[in-house]
């Protein structure tokens, strides 16, 4: 195949960061992405339905013209979010999902929960108007290895939480582990998974062998080869459960490359490329449209979009900058440690 036309994906987790970042970055995305579920982790957080108000106008001032693109905002639930302006944020349009980040576990989050009692009745209103629910699935508590972080988050937060909440919508973002894609196949509802773009592509060894790449250091950090074989076998099945959220993290060069470099991974402005390479090794092509462009919609309550996107194969590697610049400073992009060769048709 030299030639695919799918609808025009989205992508449901992406973080935007705001001001100098944001307007270097935003461009990325709405290039290729109709929509995407924007992070709140902002400093300080989207925490209110007032502050998720702000950060869109923001967002939608920062779009290039001529994109069309609309950012789905995300309230950061803190021990003292308040189930009515939830619930008002969801009633007005605004709020698609509500984002739980364990205290600690990843950049921006010491703001996130640690007494799963105090934000009950947000979780309970939550269900009950069918407003999903976004998690960040790591356990923070020293004792446990960073690679089980997320195989003991579902067993000892996960699995109780939604056995209090029956009824409330999870999404377990950026899912790393065999444990994760299983646990999710085998619920018997209410649960999905989003896939990073970076996740199926790498394992721990692009972090570790040979030197620290700092450049591929995430959160949840990527394990080992086992467990990406299962994203991609999840991500390339059709499953309606599992669809893309990039989690694109952009941080400037200078706070990777140092002595304790943060997490995150640059891949808005190359995911579609990438995508397509690995949807054509595992010959689930035709399964692309799924993963980025129906599955998703689908499980938050949205239509698919009616535009398409054509991607076409090239003979020559097609390129993409090594770095971006940005007027926060540059920004490395993802570097999949292959010659990308579909393009998106402009
Ligand atoms: C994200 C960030 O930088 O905000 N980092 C990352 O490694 N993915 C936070 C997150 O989603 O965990
Ligand atoms: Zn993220």
């Amino acid at each position: 195949m030299r030639s695919l036309t799918i609808r025009r994906p989205d992508d449901w987790h992406l973080h935007l960061r705001d001001g100098e970042m944001l307007k270097g970055v935003v461009g990325d995305t709405s290039r290729d992405f109709a929509r995407a579920i924007i992070m709140p982790n902002l400093v300080p957080p989207v925490v209110t339905t007032a502050d998720a108000i702000a950060y869109k106008k923001r967002i939608v001032d920062a779009i290039p013209a001529g994109d069309r693109f609309s950012p789905l905002m995300t309230l950061y639930l803190t021990e003292g979010t308040d189930a009515d302006d939830v619930e008002e944020g969801k009633k007005s349009g605004l709020i698609n999902a509500v984002k739980l980040y364990p205290a600690g576990a990843t950049t921006n989050s010491h703001g996130g929960v640690r007494d799963f009692d105090k934000v009950m009745p947000v979780l309970e209103r939550m269900a009950k108007i069918g407003l999903p629910l976004c998690v960040h699935g790591e356990v923070t508590t020293p004792e446990v290895d960073i690679f089980d972080r997320e195989a003991v988050f579902i067993e000892t937060v996960l699995e109780p939480l939604r056995r209090r909440v029956p009824e409330l919508k999870v999404t377990m973002e950026h899912v790393t582990t065999k444990d994760g894609i299983d646990y999710i196949k085998s619920s018997a509802g209410n649960l999905a998974g989003t896939l990073t773009t970076h996740h199926l592509i790498i394992n721990r060894n692009a972090i570790l062998v040979g030197g620290i790449k700092p450049h591929y250091y995430c959160l949840p950090v990527a394990k080992r080869e086992s467990h990406r074989l299962a994203l991609r076998a999840a991500a390339v099945s059709g499953d309606p459960r599992f669809f893309l959220g990039t989690d694109s993290a952009p941080h400037v060069d200078p706070l990777k490359e140092c002595a304790c470099g943060c997490a995150g991974i640059y891949t808005s402005i190359n995911t579609m490329s990438c995508l397509a390479h690995v949807f054509e090794q595992e010959n689930a092509l035709d399964k692309l449209e799924a993963f980025a462009s129906l599955n998703g919609p689908a499980w938050y309550g949205l239509e698919p979009n009616t535009e398409t996107m054509t991607l076409v194969k090239r003979d020559a590697p097609v390129t993409f900058p090594q770095k971006i610049e940005t007027g926060a400073g540059p920004v490395t992009v993802f570097d999949p440690m292959f010659p990308l060769h579909w393009d998106v048709e402009r």
